[in-house]
């Protein structure tokens, strides 16, 4: 069908605000609670696909309420920021991936395809008119937030005829405001995140609404996340709403770093497959083994037993890495030793530091950066 239009943002429809915002003060900002200027809109439907793509003015969305986002979930998101450099310019840091997952989701979901080329071009468009709001301090940035949307208005459970990709912004700052906060987790008992054939592996916001009450219920005890387990075997998979990392000399002597691979119930983050690459371009070389393959809380509780247990880390966009002091596990509570004065072992430092001068352009031409 040749009127099918494309997904292009070599041209975007540009309506400015008629009054900018002031700029909040860095050290007030709190994750995902004030907004830039304006944002990305873009409409598709099934007879002539997508439309030209608008940046207007920040505000309110006005829809159908029978609309099917609202009613079966037909909705999926991205999390990617924006870094400063020295010169003032705005980076991504892996865009195309974000954009990727992004499509890939929407097709679980019945969502249009788009080429994720074109929507990191109008991303980059939209930062570039947002620059202001890009903060330039190290552990600050501006958390870009594209969402999908199934808009058909009516209550058939069908493919999506009409949807939305929009884009909002954030300024946000370190996720712990004195750098690292090692954090206690607790493990998941009776409900499971993600399964074999399951979506958990999916950025859905399906898959984070349930997460909310469990969480809570974690925090009553003093526990900052849930570290999900899945099986008999008590598999390592994700904590909170990130993915989870392990150090430690592993069975056979091996000095160590694991996560759980990518089979269906883990979230395919940017920050993790960061965090292996660079683990596997610089640690490996020390003699490290890099490894994505299946470990249970059984294994990290007899490495804690006996000594092995180095360091534990979340890793993710809005946190980059969150280190675990101790795990709550049947009852017991295993700990990972800090560096005195501490809040996060060596090699978590290293590896955030790393990312965090290429996110930051830091590193001359590093292909992960991608000014706007
Ligand atoms: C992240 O760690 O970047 C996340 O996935 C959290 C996000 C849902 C706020």
């Amino acid at each position: 069908t040749s009127r099918m239009q494309p997904m292009d943002c070599s041209e975007i429809k540009i309506t400015k605000a008629d009054k900018l915002k002031p700029m909040p003060e860095l050290n007030t900002l709190q994750f995902g609670k004030e907004f830039t200027d304006h944002m990305l809109i873009m409409k598709w439907n099934k007879d002539n696909g997508w439309n030209k793509p608008e940046i207007v003015p920040f505000g309110n969305l006005s829809m159908h309420p029978a609309s099917s986002v609202f009613h079966y979930s037909f909705e999926c998101f991205e999390g990617m920021k924006a870094y400063k450099d020295a010169n003032g310019v705005p980076r991504l840091f892996r865009p195309i991936r974000n954009a990727e997952r992004m499509l890939n989701t929407g097709r679980r979901i019945s969502l249009p395809d788009f080429d994720p080329n074109q929507l990191v071009e109008g991303i980059k468009k939209f930062v570039d008119l947002e620059s202001r709001w890009v903060p330039q301090e190290r552990g600050y940035s501006l958390y870009i937030r594209p969402t999908f949307i199934g808009t058909d208005s009516a209550l058939g459970v069908h493919d999506v005829g009409n949807a939305m990709l929009f884009v909002i912004a954030s300024p946000v700052g370190p996720y712990y405001k004195s750098g690292f906060k090692a954090v206690k987790l607790c493990c998941s008992e009776n409900i499971v995140r993600a399964w074999p054939g399951g979506s958990g592996h999916y950025k859905l916001g399906g898959n984070y609404a349930p997460s909310v009450v469990p969480a809570r219920e974690a925090g009553k005890k003093g526990f900052a996340q849930i570290l999900w387990l899945y099986g008999e075997e008590d598999y390592v998979t994700e904590v909170g709403t990130m993915n989870c990392f392990t150090v430690w000399i592993n069975k056979n002597g091996e000095k160590e770093i694991i996560t759980a691979p990518l089979d269906g119930m883990i979230l395919p983050g940017v920050t993790r497959a960061s965090v292996l690459d660079i683990a596997r371009e610089r640690l490996a070389p020390q003699g490290w083994k890099i490894t994505e393959g299946k470990y249970s809380m059984k294994d990290v509780a007899q490495a804690a037993n006996e000594g092995r247990l180095l360091e534990v880390f979340g890793s993710g966009t809005a946190a980059l890495v969150s280190p675990v002091k101790a795990i709550q596990y049947r009852g017991k509570e295993f700990s990972i030793p800090l560096p005195a004065g501490k809040e996060a072992g060596p090699i978590t430092e290293q590896i955030s530091n790393w990312i965090l001068d290429i996110q930051y352009g830091k590193e001359p031409n590093h292909p992960w950066s991608v000014p706007v």
